[in-house]
Formats: C-alpha cells, sequence, structure tokens
C-alpha cells in the first residue's frame, strides 16, 4: 500500500473519495447533506456513510470528524482510520483523502492523518489466505506546508505496524536468536552498531538474570545491543525492552488462560526496536542505545527454580520466589549494563505485570519515574499521540514487601498487592542513581495488546508506547 500526500487532487481518480466532515454538516452541498441525513449520518467521530460518487470517483465515503470546536488529532486518527477501512470494505483499491477542515488546523492533524490510515489499515494476515481486497494506493489531499509533519506521521506510523508484526509473530517464528537476526536487519539498514551476547559474552559479561531464566529453553538467550551515535550529540539515552519471546511461567507454570496471548511477552523489546527504526529514519542528535535482554521462559530439567539465589554483577543478591515473575530478573542485567553507559535518560519499557492491568486496565500504560520533568513530557506526548499512560508511585514503604529472608531482595512481592510497584521498586535496584540522571518504567502488560479491536487498532498488538517515547527523547529540550 503507497501513501501519498498531494497539493493537488483535481483531476485525480479513484475508486473511493474519504471525506471528512463535522457535525451538523454545514460545509456540505445541499444534495449531500440531505441524502447523509436521510440515512441518519450525524457526523460524530469515525461515523462513515457512503454515497455513489460522480465524476473522478466512484464513490464517496463520508466520515465524521464530531464537533468542530472539538476536534483533536485523536479523532482525526479514528476518523481517518474508519474512513479507510469503509473504503477497503465497499472494494475500492485506490482512494483519495479529503479531510479539508482538518488541514486547516495544522501540522499536527496533518500527521495524525497519515498515522490514522497507515496504522487503521493494518491488519496480521501474513498466515492467512487474503479474504479482502488490498488497498493499492491512498493519496491524501493537503497543503504543501504540512507535507513534512505528513511523512513523520507515516514514519511514526510504519514503526508502530513493524513492531506489531514483530510481536504477533508468535513464539516458534520468534526467538531469541531470531529478534537478534531481526535487530542486525535494522542495524545494517540504518547504520547501527550492533552487538549480540551468546552465552558465553554473557558468562563473561556477568549478566546471570538472562542466563538463569533463558536455561530452561532449547532456544538460547541473547543480549542485544544497538547504539546510534550521530557526529553531533545533545544527550544520550539508553533504551531498554523487556524480549520474553513466550512466558510460559516456567516451573511455576501459567494456568491455560493466562498462557495464551504470551507471545507478546517481547512487547517492550519490539517497542524499542520500533522507536530506533524512527531514529534511524529522522536521524535526530541524540545518541540512542537501545538494550534487549532476550530469553523464552520454559520448565524444564534445567530450568532455573524457586528458591534459587543468583547474585547480579552490581553486588545485588536475588531469592526466585516466582519464576514467572522473569522480566524483571533479565531487566535487571540489562539496566546494570545501561547505568555503565552514563546516560541522560534512561526508559525501561515491559509487559511486566499482571497487576498493572488489573490496576490501570487495559488501555493505559503504568508509569514509574522519579523526575518530575521526564514524566510530565512523557505524559505530554501521551496526549497528543492517544496512547495512555498514567504516573504510578515508587512507593518507599512497599521496599519492605520485596526484601528476602536469605537474599538481599525476593523477586515478587510478600503480598499480591502494589504488585506493579513492587515490580518497580525491584528494578530500581539496579539502576545506579550515580551514573543515570533520569529513569522511567513504563508497565505495558496492558494497552501492549489487545483482545479486541479499539479506536484505530485492530485486535492483537498495538505498538505502544512507541510514538510517544519516540516524541519524548527526539524533542529538543
Ligand atoms: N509477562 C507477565 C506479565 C503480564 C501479564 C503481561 C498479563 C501481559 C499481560 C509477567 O512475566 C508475569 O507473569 N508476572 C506475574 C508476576 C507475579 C508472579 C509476581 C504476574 O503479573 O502475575
Ligand atoms: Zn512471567
Ligand atoms: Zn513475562
Amino acid at each position: 500500500m503507497k501513501v501519498r500526500y498531494a497539493s493537488e487532487i483535481t483531476g485525480k481518480k479513484a475508486d473511493a473519495l474519504v471525506f471528512g466532515v463535522f457535525e451538523g454538516l454545514k460545509d456540505l452541498m445541499d444534495k449531500d447533506a440531505e441524502q447523509l441525513k436521510k440515512l441518519g449520518f450525524k457526523g460524530k467521530v469515525g461515523e462513515t456513510a457512503v454515497l455513489p460518487g460522480e465524476g473522478n470517483f466512484k464513490t464517496i465515503v463520508y466520515v465524521g470528524l464530531g464537533k468542530k470546536g472539538e476536534i483533536d488529532s485523536e479523532k482525526v486518527r479514528i476518523a481517518a482510520a474508519k474512513g479507510i477501512r469503509t473504503a477497503k470494505k465497499s472494494g475500492a483499491k485506490r482512494v483519495v483523502v479529503d479531510f479539508p477542515e482538518v488541514e486547516k488546523l495544522g501540522g499536527k492533524e496533518t500527521k495524525a492523518v497519515a498515522e490514522g490510515i497507515i496504522i487503521g489499515s493494518y491488519k496480521f494476515s501474513k498466515y492467512k489466505k487474503e479474504e479482502d481486497g488490498e488497498l493499492k494506493e491512498i493519496v491524501v489531499a493537503g497543503k504543501k506546508e504540512f507535507k513534512k509533519e505528513f511523512e513523520k506521521g507515516k514514519i511514526f506510523a510504519e514503526a508502530v505496524n513493524f513492531v506489531r508484526d514483530l510481536v504477533n509473530e508468535p513464539g516458534n517464528v520468534i526467538t531469541p536468536e531470531k529478534l537478534a537476526e531481526i535487530s542486525e536487519e535494522l542495524a545494517a539498514k540504518y547504520g547501527f552498531e550492533c552487538k549480540v551476547f551468546d552465552e558465553e559474552i554473557l558468562e563473561k559479561e556477568k549478566m546471570v538474570g538472562i542466563l538463569t531464566v533463558g536455561r530452561g529453553s532449547k532456544n538460547p538467550p541473547r543480549f542485544i545491543h544497538l547504539s546510534y551515535k550521530p557526529k553531533k550529540s545533545e544527550k544520550r539515552v539508553v533504551l531498554v525492552g523487556k524480549g520474553v519471546t513466550f512466558d510460559s511461567g516456567g516451573l511455576n507454570i501459567k494456568p491455560e488462560q493466562f498462557m495464551k496471548t504470551m507471545k507478546s511477552d517481547k512487547a517492550g523489546a519490539c517497542a524499542v526496536l520500533g522507536i530506533m527504526k524512527i531514529i534511524g529514519e529522522l536521524k535526530p542528535n541524540i545518541e540512542v542505545h537501545a538494550l534487549i535482554p532476550t530469553v523464552e521462559n520454559m520448565p524444564d530439567g534445567r530450568a532455573y527454580r524457586p528458591d534459587d539465589i543468583i547474585v547480579y554483577k552490581n553486588g545485588v543478591s536475588v531469592e526466585v520466589h516466582s519464576t514467572d515473575a522473569e522480566g524483571r530478573l533479565i531487566l535487571a542485567d540489562a539496566l546494570i549494563y545501561g547505568s555503565e553507559l552514563e546516560p541522560d535518560v534512561m526508559i525501561d519499557m515491559a509487559t511486566l505485570t499482571g497487576a498493572c492491568v488489573v490496576a490501570l486496565g487495559h488501555y493505559t500504560s503504568g508509569l514509574f519515574t522519579e523526575d518530575d520533568r521526564l514524566a510530565n513530557k512523557l505524559l505530554k506526548a501521551v496526549k497528543e499521540t492517544g496512547e495512555k499512560m498514567w504516573r504510578m508511585p515508587l512507593d518507599e514503604d512497599l521496599k519492605e514487601d520485596i526484601k528476602g529472608a536469605y537474599a538481599d531482595v525476593q523477586n515478587v512481592g510478600k503480598t499480591r498487592y502494589g504488585g506493579a510497584i513492587t515490580a518497580a521498586l525491584f528494578l530500581q535496584k539496579f539502576v545506579d542513581s550515580k551514573k543515570v540522571k533520569s529513569w522511567a518504567h513504563i508497565d505495558i502488560a496492558g494497552p501492549a495488546f489487545l483482545d479486541s479491536e479499539w479506536k484505530y487498532y485492530t485486535s492483537g498488538a498495538t505498538g505502544q508506547p512507541v510514538r510517544a517515547v519516540a516524541e519524548t527523547i527526539i524533542e529538543g529540550e
């Protein structure tokens, strides 16, 4: 599917025109408004109606933008997505999208049109015989001055779909070694440096968490380090992503209803790769390191067990209480390694706890950081991107809950309460505050993978929080 931006669409022929209108239908010709009213079309956000076209367009898909005074980028994304989907259902291959009123609003909304179209038309259909037609070409009408924003929207949306493709692939296809291969391909494409640690190097580097959790699987563990170093750099950023290619729970095996969908336990790692893709495209003046600890968590004769004690490179000893709390064990190695890079900002993202989903629901990520500025930047970014995030406390008083009986810490809290917070407090033990200026942890267990369709997302992987984190690290001071 090709998506183009054009400042001139007169004379352009297409199977369908997707036309955005506000509630009240004031800007339409009387005849069209009349017909739409007969169909009961009001112009609410994402509402669609199809009328036969004339001239250059075989059909016209009207899509609602809601009340004129209340338009924002997220509504534009929803409308663009619904409009395109309706055009596709009507059998269109070539589509022109015209949101004339939105164009008047500005660059952000123009970027949102591109995102809505590309994110909204995504489907993970690789393994299915094609059921319906494919869109071939989409031309979006808009002012020349916003072309750059439109192209930026394309880059962001394509990175999101890249992440979704990776996350949606099952555990028999994407193993830790495969994830390393994909990272190497990305590095080759954008000229990043790429180091992959196999078991021998993992031993040398004392990455005990990755080695311990990885031992139960035939698919060996890996640690991946991608780096982008521009000639002129304003700051150093480290991104860390949890890459559990399948989480069975290990010896503390998950019940079946919770094991299904655990192919998505690598969503943090994939999100980090998606952000690197955006970095590779936009080439900002910031140094960015992507760190991915990746394992498959399986029960086996060699698997790690409850009661095991491991001692990390930074001296912290950990008592294993549940082999299903594996994410924090592998992230610990990456956070120790990331601290050594002495970054200005370190952000980790992980499908870390079911407790975070209990706390915030399926659509919202949990954000943990002591840095108010970084928190505000991220929260401002999600307001624009529509990826929901909510700040949670790194409550000192809960530290008692992860104190170990025989080691410094245990990998699970003594009670279930505040499980997302105790997981974050566990991670904090491995961030060297003398070397890392600012650290944030994002628990994406809820929104990384959805059971059903939501807004412009189909069910399955969403690619969250790629857009917000990319905006946050790229945006200047
Ligand atoms: N990968 C899971 C967390 C998860 C749950 C992600 C639901 C996405 C959706 C994680 O490794 C896990 O199993 N966490 C346990 C921790 C518990 C043993 C302290 C959990 O949340 O139950
Ligand atoms: Zn687990
Ligand atoms: Zn997990």
